[in-house]
């Protein structure tokens, strides 16, 4: 029997391993000059004035909230469909959270939805591009509300010919294990605005400071930020290997489920997840993938509004989202051996 696929794996190869030695041989372990370089590349790659990099994606969209301007009492929307991270960075913060509801194909922010929930007191909208699809950014943008872009799946995805990331006012990204570029952990916030690069960069870091008001450390490292480097020398050609997969799966799976398109509207998707909407029950068919050793997952552990958020309102998108979601291996540490057993396990698990 072949070793199970996982959901999930890096692609380390031996640049990396060489930019990783070369810091720990060098003795500079803190956030130093690899970090810088890892700063620019990402700041070149989405056009931004800066990036800040820090520790998770988690601690960036911290950062970048507060860095924004938001404070106690201050309302942030943000969609149901989505993990916990944005939720726990923005009550961090201080402010309460606004749930809206996704449309359930594309898995983003419905724009409609979110227009209608709005209040005086939303002072920022965190976007998502879930699964590496941006979400609708010139409806939403068109609100009039502060956007911080969540990369955190989306980093080399474009929207309208632009990266996701060069929207918003900020934009986070992730440099997490499971990530496009996987580095263990990481993140970073960029935006074309000075004033909220400066504060980012200040609340970042505790040390040398003129007060003792609450602060924390949100530093990476350079080893993390020279495995991420490295990894972002990459993006093309993993953007172009996943799209591939995507390719091969819609041909294998066409009419079983409903599957993501190859070329949305105005969008060119990273393909950082491969998510199929089936109506067979989702663990069932997890189980079914697992006995062919294809280790699928739900891609969203839960709705928020599951956890008694959102004031009992209705989200019939994300309800149905979470019902019918499974996510498959795609990335570009898979061999050609592997895609045709997971081609195969999903046509008989969705035909059996
Ligand atoms: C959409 C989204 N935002 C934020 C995060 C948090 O990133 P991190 O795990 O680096 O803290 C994740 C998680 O991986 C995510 O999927």
């Amino acid at each position: 029997m072949q070793p199970p696929i996982p959901h999930s794996r890096p692609l380390i190869d031996d640049k990396d391993v060489l930019a990783v030695a070369s810091v720990v041989r060098s003795g500079h372990l803190a956030q130093g000059r690899k970090t810088l370089e890892l700063e620019e590349k990402l700041r070149l790659l989405v056009g931004a004035k800066r990036a800040v990099a820090v520790s998770s994606g988690t601690a960036a969209i911290y950062v970048a909230l507060r860095a924004m301007g938001v404070s106690p009492g201050s309302e942030v929307a943000l969609p149901t469909y989505v993990c916990s991270a944005p939720l726990h960075a923005l009550t961090l913060a201080g402010a309460t959270p606004l749930l809206c509801d996704v449309d359930p194909e594309t898995y983003n922010i419905d724009p409609d939805d979110l227009r209608a929930r709005l209040t005086p007191k939303t002072a920022c909208i965190i976007v998502p591009h879930l699964f590496g699809l941006p979400a609708r950014l010139d409806e939403i943008s068109a609100l009039g509300v502060p956007v911080l872009e969540d990369c955190a799946m989306s980093l080399g995805s474009l929207y309208r010919g632009r990266p996701t990331g060069s929207f918003g006012l900020a934009a986070i990204f992730s440099f997490y294990a499971t990530k496009m570029a996987a580095a263990g952990e990481g993140g970073a916030v960029v935006s074309k605005d000075g004033g909220i690069l400066a504060r980012a960069a200040d609340i970042r870091e505790y040390d040398n400071k003129i007060s003792l008001a609450p602060r924390f450390n949100f530093k990476t490292t350079d080893v993390a930020s020279a495995l991420a480097s490295s990894q972002l020398d990459k993006l093309k050609r993993f953007v172009l290997k996943r799209r591939m997969i995507a390719e091969r799966y819609v041909a294998a799976w066409d009419g079983l489920a409903g599957l993501p398109e190859l070329a949305p509207e105005e969008a060119l998707p990273n393909f950082y997840r491969f998510v199929l909407d089936i109506s067979q029950p989702v663990e069932r068919v997890m189980e079914f993938l697992d006995s062919f050793g294809v280790t699928a997952a739900r891609p969203v552990f839960r709705n928020l509004h599951q956890y008694g958020l959102g004031d009992g309102g209705k989200f019939a998108g994300a309800d149905r989202a979470f019902s019918r979601a499974l996510s498959v291996p795609i990335y570009p540490a898979l061999r050609e051996e592997e895609i045709a057993r997971v081609e195969s396990a999903v046509q008989r698990a969705l035909t059996a």
